[in-house]
Formats: structure tokens, C-alpha cells, sequence
């Protein structure tokens, strides 16, 4: 299954009880053939409304960082670890994200095959490399099963507590060297 197949299904899946209040699947966007994929919590309201990720406030600074960064938001495979609003932008519950990881991103990953992932925030961090504290392991990269990971802040926080927003944009320089190697 390609990419384009991969989010054909996604677009229809009732796999999770996230269903039930989504407007639209957020499958993920940008290059297919990208170097660096970022990974997020969870779409938010006007994801949910457009289908779109990252595209409200904090996708804003995140298309900034990475413009600040050199790069094009364009250039880079952008999605979450799950692909449905949560009501009230909760969090995602462990059944959530397992299945929704395990059905779309691991599949995505593998399909685009990019140089690192980059982990936004706390949610990502866990449901993907098992660790907790972003505060500390932010900049810090792993690999694991063959795959190099880095785990960054997540926009959202960076967008209350400005002086996350300094650290964030020097990981997105150190996420894009990590590329360059
Ligand atoms: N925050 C996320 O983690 N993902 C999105 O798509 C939007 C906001």
C-alpha cells in the first residue's frame, strides 16, 4: 500500500473511539520524500476542520521554526501520533494512540523512510521511544529498531511559555544538522 492508499483508508477509520467526534481525518502532509518527519499529539480544532495538521496557532510557530531553521515546511513529512481530534483537545488515551500507531504512523514512517523523526512534545516522546520528560531529553537523539529519533518541545508549550520558544527553534537547528551529517 502506498501513501495515497494508506490515507484513503485512514479517512474512513472507526478503528478508535476518536471517531466519533472528528470532523475530519488528519492524516498527515508534506513531502513524500522527506528527510525529517515530525511528529505531534494530536489534530486540534481547525485541524479537525480542515483536515490539515499543524495549521492553527501552534502550527504557525511551527512553520516559523522551521523557516528560522533554513527549511521549507514543504521539504518536511508533517503528522501525529493520532489522527483524530480528541474532544476538548484531551490528550490521547493509550488505546488511542497504540492503535492509531500501529494502523497509520509506523506505516507511514516506514513508506516515507525519513532520516530522523522528530518527536514533538511529551505525547510523542512516550508513545514512540517510551520516554517521559521532554524537559530533559529535548535535543537529544536515539535510535531505535534501525530508526533515529529526536525529541523536541512541542510548539503548543513553546507557544505559553516563551522562553521554551529559544530552546525549540536551537533543537530545530540541531534536528536539521542531524540531516546534513
Ligand atoms: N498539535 C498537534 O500535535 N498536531 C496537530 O496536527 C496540531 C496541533
Amino acid at each position: 500500500m502506498n501513501l495515497e492508499e494508506l490515507c484513503e483508508v485512514a479517512s474512513t477509520c472507526v478503528k478508535c473511539p476518536l471517531h466519533e467526534s472528528r470532523t475530519k481525518v488528519v492524516f498527515g502532509e508534506g513531502s513524500k520524500n522527506a528527510k525529517i518527519m515530525l511528529v505531534g499529539e494530536a489534530p486540534g480544532k481547525k485541524e479537525d476542520e480542515t483536515g490539515r495538521p499543524f495549521i492553527g496557532m501552534a502550527g504557525r510557530i511551527l512553520s516559523e521554526i522551521i523557516e528560522e531553521a533554513g527549511m521549507d515546511r514543504s521539504d518536511i513529512y508533517i503528522t501525529s501520533i493520532v489522527k483524530c481530534r480528541p474532544e476538548n483537545n484531551r490528550k490521547p488515551k493509550k488505546l488511542e494512540y497504540t492503535t492509531c500507531i500501529d494502523l497509520y504512523l509506523n506505516k507511514q514512517i516506514e513508506l516515507i523512510d525519513p532520516d530522523i523523526v522528530g518527536l514533538l512534545g511529551n505525547s510523542a516522546a512516550y508513545a514512540l521511544i517510551g520516554k517521559k520528560n521532554i524537559k530533559q531529553i529535548h535535543g537529544n537523539t536515539y535510535k531505535l529498531n534501525g530508526r533515529k529519533y529526536m525529541a523536541l518541545f512541542h510548539p503548543a508549550a513553546a507557544l505559553y511559555s516563551r522562553v521554551l520558544l529559544p530552546q525549540l527553534k536551537k533543537d530545530m537547528v540541531i534536528l536539521k544538522k542531524a540531516i546534513e551529517k
